[in-house]
């Protein structure tokens, strides 16, 4: 078992896409472990999206991400984070493969509805980030 680290985004929020998600979420066999309804501070999201901070969308992504509502997901399965990638799909929904989330519901490369973890040791950082151990069950 592996957990993932996933975000439905303020796009998705704004229009009532979270049961699409956690749809989702359920039809692909993850556990929710971890789930919370929030909107998320300047200073919590320039630090989650700390890696990106020298690229040219950074002040772009970080309003984006505070502009509403998110929900915080910690997941888990079988190759949670490499599964999880697969379903969202590629960065871009132009770009993504059909039947992925971004392809359906995304609507750019920015407001593309769902974050994953992207390797074993973001998914720590992202889950701890946001979780403390009362919260992960
Ligand atoms: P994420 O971290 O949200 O799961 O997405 P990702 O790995 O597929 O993409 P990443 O390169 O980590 O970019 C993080 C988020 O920044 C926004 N973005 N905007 N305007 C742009 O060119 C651009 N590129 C990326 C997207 O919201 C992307 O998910
Ligand atoms: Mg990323």
């Amino acid at each position: 078992m592996e957990r993932t680290f996933a975000i439905i985004k303020p796009d998705a929020t704004a229009r009532n896409l979270v049961p699409t998600v956690l749809q989702r979420i359920q039809d692909e066999e993850f556990k929710i472990v971890g789930m919370k309804l929030t909107r998320l501070s300047a200073q919590a999201a320039q630090g989650f999206y700390g890696e990106h901070r020298e690229r040219p969308f950074f002040n772009d992504l970080v309003e984006f991400m505070t502009s509403g509502p998110v929900v915080l997901l910690a997941l888990e399965r079988s190759n949670a984070i490499t599964h999880w990638r697969s379903v969202m799909g590629a960065t871009n929904p132009d770009a993504a493969d059909e039947g992925t989330l971004r392809s359906e519901i995304g609507e750019n490369v920015e407001r593309n509805s769902v974050h994953g973890s992207d390797s074993e040791a973001s998914s720590k950082r992202e889950i701890s980030y946001f979780f403390n151990c009362f919260e992960l069950l």
